[in-house]
């Protein structure tokens, strides 16, 4: 018989909507699994969105103080889904009930706030996971495969980036996202996790970076009301300044002697979503770019004239990708990683088995970012340490 599990949203925005959204589609998705997930509680301060929560999303009711939602009896998993600054507090309460905790990245809004969460969880013995969803794309999975496969030969350089333009216009609101004590750092938390993530999986260890930052835009239109991503304001509205960094950049060194590169902003014009990597090897090299990201091109070095970059497309015969779209080149979408991370997490807790991305691979990722911070005052190379001194935890 499957395990229920007992499910709390904190934040029902962008992404506590695509959770919960989740959690509707998975038992219509993976028929085997071995739990049923059941939407009990949402928390969140705006009154329309737990409206929201129980009238379009089922959510069995709706609270406005989260720490009332972790500490119900019929919640076994809670999921953290609010900005920033909230993450610790909401993550620290939910391992002290002892409940599962799924974070959004990047777990805070500085390294030593990922660290905290880490360690909170490991002295709890909870079960933690953290939501790089990207790492679930079923091309990347199968990128993953084939570079450990040895298929490229060894891996001589890795370039990776994400350049998007959700801060690209200069009337954009003030939100969050752009105040150190609500989102933490700018680009280096909210996207360049993604970017590192990403490569850490796909390459491994980073050991060493030097880097720089930039605000691009550093004032913007204060918001009104709740506005997220997409508010905008007017020229003649009060202006506050941006607190974080719009643009990094950095060079690494990975464990395996690889060199990297990494490009990360809100800001520039042109390429709107454009989570991407190259990986380059002896034998080959691969390319993939969330804008196209039913698409992974691939380079196999061979005597042949006509030898080129080759297109292989999306399709059932990679990990996950049929429980959405059977045949080959039937597109998926980014709700569907989501829809596969919390799956396997849930399937994770269920069965008691061992789970990744957690806290722990968190806390890789920000051990790089902490280098990075240092650079941009030392201007030299910062190696990378690990700030929660190698420790395993759970
Ligand atoms: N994995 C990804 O690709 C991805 C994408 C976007 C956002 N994120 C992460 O998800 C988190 C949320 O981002 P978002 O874009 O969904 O934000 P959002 O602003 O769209 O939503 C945040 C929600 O939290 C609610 N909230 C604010 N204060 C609260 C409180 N005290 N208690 C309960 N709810 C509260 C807000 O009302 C809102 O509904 C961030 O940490 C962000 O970095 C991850």
């Amino acid at each position: 018989m499957n395990r229920r599990i007992g499910v709390a949203v904190l934040g029902l925005g962008w992404m506590g909507q695509s959770h919960a959204r989740s959690m509707l589609r998975i038992p219509s998705l993976f028929p085997k699994r071995s739990f049923d997930p059941v939407l009990v509680v949402c928390a969140d301060t705006e009154e329309e969105r737990r409206e929201r929560a129980v009238r379009d999303f089922g959510f069995e009711r709706a609270v406005a103080d989260w720490r009332e939602a972790i500490d119900s009896d019929d919640v076994d998993v809670v999921w953290v889904t609010a900005p920033n600054m909230l993450h610790i507090p909401m993550i620290e309460a939910a391992c002290a009930a002892g409940k599962a905790v799924f974070s959004e990245k990047p777990i805070g809004g500085k390294p030593e706030q990922t660290v905290a969460a880490y360690q909170a969880a490991t002295a709890a013995g909870v079960r933690s996971a953290v939501g790089y969803n990207y790492l679930w794309a079923p091309l990347v999975l199968h990128a993953r495969n084939l570079i450990a496969s040895g298929a490229l030969g060894d891996i001589t350089h890795y370039r990776g980036r994400f350049v998007s333009m959700y801060g690209s216009d200069e009337l954009g609101l003030l939100t969050w996202r752009f105040i150190l004590d609500q989102a933490g750092y700018g680009v280096t938390s909210d996207i360049l996790s993604h970017s590192v993530s990403l490569a850490q999986f796909l390459v491994g260890d980073i050991t060493e970076v030097v880097g720089m930052r930039n605000t691009t835009i550093p004032q913007r239109p204060l918001p009104t009301g709740a506005a997220s991503h997409y508010g905008r304001g007017r020229p003649e509205d009060p202006k506050g300044d941006v607190e974080n960094e719009d643009f990094a950049s950095m060079l690494c060194t990975f464990e395996n002697g690889a060199t990297g590169t990494f490009e990360v902003s809100r800001t520039m014009v042109g390429p709107e979503s454009q989570n991407a990597f190259e990986v380059y090897g002896t034998k080959g090299a691969l390319a993939w770019n969330l804008e196209k990201m039913n698409e992974l091109q691939y380079y196999k070095l061979t005597d042949d004239p006509s030898s080129g970059y080759t297109t292989i497309f999306g399709g059932e015969r990679f990990p996950f990708h049929g429980v959405f779209s059977p045949g080959q080149a039937n597109p998926i979408g980014l709700e569907d990683l989501v829809a596969i991370e919390d799956y396997s997490f849930l399937e994770a807790v269920a069965t008691d088995a061992p789970f990744s991305p957690s806290f722990r691979e968190a806390v890789d990722v920000v051990n790089v970012q902490q280098a990075l911070i240092e650079s941009w005052d030392s201007r030299t190379w910062e190696n990378v340490v690990d700030l929660a001194g190698g420790s395993d935890g759970k």
